[in-house]
């Protein structure tokens, strides 16, 4: 194991946090370490049955990670509540301290059946932005959301009937819909929606986990999605929005709370049920950044890879301010990973 700080944190010197409150670097540079850590670490369980054994080897590769990563970082969104996964947990402080003032958002792993299956699409990701800018949803575990590509800012809203949005959609590029590629998890409480998408003429092409990769296709110029609906994990739609707006593109969500309590949990945590959430309100400001590296094989960037005495990853790399996309290829040494 390559010789990293134990996740702890020191308090940042004043004069510390005032160099670095608003900072110009890419700070995403320097995480994506940490989910290079939880990707190559979550391997070895690729295929083996068991989603908790990943997600905790991601989870403790994660942690250590970006306990040397030059932040002072909290998480505001955590992940595992739902099934009790091993969890960086909300409220957690990361990073040396010694950086800017951040929010966090990881998930160690989206797409933990789809490793435990060997399946392809898994991805491990931090977003981060200034401190206090993202939207703490942790009280309402799902979300329903909108992603779309620049193209359809001020033509598809999440309010309309997603026939409307479909036509809308094509019409702006002179298509049918038809031609319309839709990403939609697929699970029973979306069989109306994926009927109606279908009834309007557009293809749907269904996720088995891991909308935050679908998110982000819908989002990107080269994507093969044209949009991706439906109703997900809320931290996967924030950090998905820290994505969605270094790519230039359209997100909008609305909290689904699942029962009466759910509901009265998020609004006694100041959150607004029926509320329509933009891109700002998920994520305020224009300082987001967005790391993932391939667990397996995706649509995105590939999965962990075993050459000889190296180990390949894939990551991409954005950054909202610049609006820079960096494809990340790491060769890291195979020796210095199994020595744990
Ligand atoms: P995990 O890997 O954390 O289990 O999340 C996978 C995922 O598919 C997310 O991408 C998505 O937002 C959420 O689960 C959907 O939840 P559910 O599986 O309960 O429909």
């Amino acid at each position: 194991m390559p010789d990293v700080a134990q996740g702890t944190t020191v308090a940042p010197p004043d004069e510390h946090a005032a160099l670095y409150r608003h900072p110009d670097r890419n700070i995403a540079l320097e995480l994506v370490r940490a989910t290079e850590a939880a990707a190559i670490r979550a391997s070895p369980f690729v295929g083996h049955g068991d989603k908790i054994a990943a997600d905790r080897a991601a989870v403790d590769a994660m942690r250590k990670f970006l306990g040397t990563v030059n932040v002072a970082g909290t998480v505001v969104i955590g992940e595992g509540e739902k099934d009790e996964a091993p969890m960086l947990y909300n409220g957690e402080v990361v990073g040396n301290g010694l950086g800017p003032v951040c929010d966090i958002a990881v998930d160690p792993i989206d797409g933990t059946s789809l490793t435990a299956a060997g399946r392809r699409n898994a991805i491990s990701m931090i977003a981060a932005s200034d401190g206090g800018t993202m939207l703490d949803a942790s009280s309402v575990f799902y979300m329903e959301k909108l992603v779309a590509g620049p193209e359809a800012i001020g033509l598809v809203d999440i309010r309309q009937p997603i026939e409307e949005n479909l036509r809308a959609l094509a019409a702006a590029s002179g298509r049918r819909p038809s031609d319309l590629t839709v990403g939609v998890l697929d699970r029973p409480r979306h069989a109306e929606l994926i009927a109606r998408i279908r009834e309007a003429g557009a293809a749907t092409r269904l996720l088995l986990d891991g909308d935050v990769a679908g998110g982000i296709d819908a989002a990107s110029e080269e994507g093969r999605l044209d949009l991706c609906v439906g109703t997900g994990g809320s931290p996967e739609g924030v950090a998905t929005a820290c994505a969605v707006k270094a790519l230039g593109g359209l997100i909008q969500a609305r909290l689904a709370p699942t029962s009466d309590t759910e509901a009265q949990r998020g609004s006694d945590a100041g959150l607004r049920i029926d509320h329509v959430y933009e891109a700002d309100d998920l994520v305020a400001g224009d300082n987001t950044f967005f790391v993932a590296t391939g667990v397996t094989d995706g649509s995105l960037v590939n999965g962990v890879r075993r050459l000889g005495r190296i180990i390949r990853t894939e990551s991409i790399v954005l950054r909202a301010r610049s609006g820079t996309i960096r494809r990340v290829i790491a060769d890291h040494l195979a020796e210095k990973w199994l020595e744990e």
